[in-house]
């Protein structure tokens, strides 16, 4: 299994991805752009390093999504974002790259002027409206780098393959003015409600707008017949074509031009645009008796129209701009006080971790708005389309108690809701709410992913978590009854684990996983401190009295003969695995395991660690970032702590990968296995939550 000791590791900070620009914190596999939910994900793909301007965005999937940028200086065009091939312009030559929480922020230098180009996809968690506006901003400044004064003009557009993710569908365009703002609506005029194609959502329209500048012009028609009229001409037409057609037949495009005039060394002031996707109702859900309830997104809440909408989101850019500096500015203090290879790391996973999940509200019968009905929804992504894949919110949930916990509890309220309705009939806590977002349809059949004892331990010990963070006892309280039917499943299996899977699952199934224990008997000793919080004395007394009588059993089994470790699996010493769950138990404050069990487990990561991180266990060389971080969070020793951090830092800056952060990946030589874009990587946040 060639696997190394700390020696090979020495040369950990070579091997980052070279590139020709300033890359700050460093060059990650794929730089988020417009990322704010599972349908609005757009990124650029690096590999060891593409510029602005070197291929088109993409959405998570790696399908590409038209966004093209062009400015003219004096009387040359330059081309700064997307790889359009209309003659006549030059390539803007990429100076920096910069990524923090919140923003993207690349400087591209065009002849004498340099352009400012940032990608603002807010994170607002404490601001319900505002954290579930799916739109994002790019804004652009344009300065004068030779001391004189140039012309310069700017052309943005986007293609219809925001709106589809089948080219071959037909689309439909609009493009209005309201009050001083443009917009570009795009939509499919087949729609189909709830229904994906290549996980591009099939319903609901996507929205480009600007400010209505004096200067600004607009145009809408063929790709290169529109490009070619700002590459000529530096502005548009303003004109329109309604010849409605599908995405790829002579690609339409929906674009804006803007004079800003003369520019000198002085930064002009950003012009801005702005990008969404909106569908209405968003997210079906079953209710009791199998009714399915259509839900809408929680900014609704707030606003009448998507115009209004837009509007307050344009308006309220300076602001949403120092919010997200502040936000930024206290992940990258909090982390650096860590290291500052794992400020770089949360950094990359904040937009990608938010991007996956969606605040929802639903209607009263007098059609108002409930606003006492929140729930989020959580698409697992790529790994599957799951909703509410409880075993990923759970890697998820470090991210959730550093920013707001309250947002932990709009996701498990839906699962605690379904199975209360006595739909789910499994006595175990369910895996997902449904197969296949946006349809939170259940699983009333039983046959979802089984994977009985690691959903159990995770509903016990995210409701714990909580309730601890929040002061809040509701969810406690009013799902008591669940609650001490899932510790029943892990009072009778826990010890024992039968031949089943975790979440772990691409591992496969194998009887009686350590790690599958140490979550259950964390989850028992979770469900104590809850019934004590209740003034259950005699189930707070029945269950720690149960984990004692467990704990000594398991390590029993679990211990390496040698102990030096605790086994994969009972009695293969020479088995072992990252032991993760244990950070669990570090998080509650529960002291199910005594220090010489995490001294142990410390010890020995250091002398199995590859080139690029400690393996997830013995059956395969490949690991997860997410893991390594829990892992990282649980350790005794501050230098393996800094080597786990350091391994994934490594990964994420190699270079060998276009995707979206992959959170599973091969410890000896850094390549990706597969997964991408998922938002497990809230996990990173480990460290912080603690
Ligand atoms: C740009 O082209 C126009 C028309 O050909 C010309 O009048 C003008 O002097 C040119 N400007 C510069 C800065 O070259
Ligand atoms: C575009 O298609 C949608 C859905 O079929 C339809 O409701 C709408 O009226 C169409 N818009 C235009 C401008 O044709
Ligand atoms: C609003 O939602 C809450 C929570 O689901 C529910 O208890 C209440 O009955 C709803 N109110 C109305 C008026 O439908
Ligand atoms: C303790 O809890 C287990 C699991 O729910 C239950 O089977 C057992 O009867 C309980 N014992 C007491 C004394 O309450
Ligand atoms: C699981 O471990 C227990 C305790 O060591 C043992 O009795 C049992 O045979 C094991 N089960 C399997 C399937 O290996
Ligand atoms: C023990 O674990 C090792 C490493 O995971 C594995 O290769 C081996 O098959 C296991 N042995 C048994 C008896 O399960
Ligand atoms: C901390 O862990 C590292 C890596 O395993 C090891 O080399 C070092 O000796 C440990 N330090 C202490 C104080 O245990």
């Amino acid at each position: 299994m060639g696997l190394t000791n700390l020696a090979s590791f020495a040369s950990l900070t070579l091997g980052v991805a070279a590139v020709s620009w300033d890359a700050t914190p460093f060059n990650p596999a794929s730089v988020p752009l417009a990322v704010r939910t599972p349908y609005l994900s757009a990124w650029l793909p690096q590999g060891a390093g593409t510029a602005l301007n070197g291929a088109w965005p993409q959405f998570w999937t790696g399908s590409t999504l038209g966004w093209a940028g062009y400015v003219r200086v004096d009387n040359t065009t330059y081309t700064f974002m997307g790889a359009p091939t209309v003659a006549g312009a030059e390539a803007a030559t990429q100076k920096s790259v910069e990524f923090t929480s919140t923003q993207s922020i690349f400087v591209m230098t065009a002849g004498p002027v340099d352009l400012t180009a940032n990608f603002l996809s807010p994170v607002e968690p404490t601001d319900l409206v505002k954290q579930s506006t799916p739109f994002s901003y790019l804004s652009l400044s344009a300065v004068s780098t030779d001391g004189g004064s140039h012309s310069v003009s700017i052309y943005t557009d986007i293609s219809a393959e925001w709106a589809s993710g089948d080219d071959t569908q037909t689309v439909n365009w609009t493009s209005t003015t309201t009050g001083d703002i443009l917009t570009h609506q795009v939509m499919l005029e087949d729609q189909q409600i709830y229904t994906e194609y290549s996980d591009h959502i099939q319903q609901g329209a996507v929205y480009y707008s600007t400010p209505n500048t004096v200067s600004a012009t607009y145009q809408t028609g063929q790709d290169i017949v529109v490009r070619a009229q700002f590459i000529d001409n530096g502005l548009l037409a303003n004109t329109l074509d309604t010849n409605f057609r599908a995405v790829s037949d002579d690609w339409p495009v929906f674009a804006y031009a803007h004079d800003l005039g003369t520019v000198s060394s002085t930064a002009s002031a950003p012009l801005l645009f702005t990008v969404g996707l909106v569908r209405d109702p968003a997210i079906q859900y079953i209710i009791a008796d199998d009714v399915y309830q259509d839900r809408s997104i929680y900014f609704w809440s707030a606003f009448s129209s998507v115009a209004d909408l837009i509007t307050s989101f344009m308006g309220d850019y300076f602001a949403a701009l120092g919010r997200a500096q502040a936000f930024d500015a206290k992940v990258q203090s909090d982390a650096s006080a860590i290291s500052s290879d794992y400020a770089g790391i949360v950094a990359l996973s904040v937009r990608q971790a938010f991007g996956a999940l969606e605040l929802t509200l639903s209607k009263s019968s007098d059609g108002s708005w409930n606003t006492t009905d929140i729930l989020m929804f959580l698409k697992e992504i790529s790994s599957d389309g799951n909703v509410n894949t409880v075993d990923v919110i759970m890697p998820a949930w470090p991210i959730l108690l550093y920013t707001n916990p309250t947002l932990g509890k709009y996701l498990l309220l839906g699962l605690f809701e379904y199975q209360a309705t006595g739909q789910y009939p499994n006595k175990w806590a369910v895996h997902d709410l449904g197969a296949s977002y946006p349809k939170a349809i259940g699983h009333n059949d039983g046959n979802d992913e089984p994977m009985p004892l690691e959903e159990c331990g995770n509903m016990l010990i995210m409701t714990l978590s909580y309730t601890q963070k929040s002061g809040d006892n509701s969810i406690i309280s009013t799902y008591t009854d669940l609650l001490n039917q899932w510790t029943g499943y892990l009072v009778d299996e826990a010890l024992i684990p039968a031949n089943q899977i975790s979440t772990d699952d691409f591992a496969g199934a194998l009887a009686n996983q350590t790690n599958l224990a140490i979550k259950g008997v964390v989850g028992i000793q979770a469900m104590s401190v809850i019934s004590g919080m209740l003034g259950d004395t005699a189930n707070e007394q029945n269950y720690s009295a149960i984990v004692a009588s467990y704990v000594p059993q398991i390590l029993a089994f679990a211990t390496a003969a040698d102990g030096l470790h605790l086994d994969l699996s009972y009695g293969n010493d020479s088995s072992w695995g990252l032991s993760y769950n244990m950070y669990a138990d570090k998080l509650l404050g529960t002291n199910v395991f005594d220090s010489s069990v995490y001294d142990m487990q410390t010890a020995w990561y250091g002398t199995v660690v590859n080139p690029y991180g400690v393996p997830l266990d013995t059956r395969h060389t490949y690991t997860k970032t997410d893991w390594q971080m829990w892992t990282a969070a649980m350790m005794t020793n501050d230098t393996m702590r800094d080597i786990f951090i350091s391994s994934v830092y490594k990964y994420a800056a190699d270079g060998e990968s276009s995707q979206p952060l992959g959170d599973w990946y091969e410890t000896t030589d850094g390549s990706v296995e597969g997964f991408r874009a998922r938002p497990v990587v809230g996990g990173h946040f480990a460290l912080l939550a603690l």
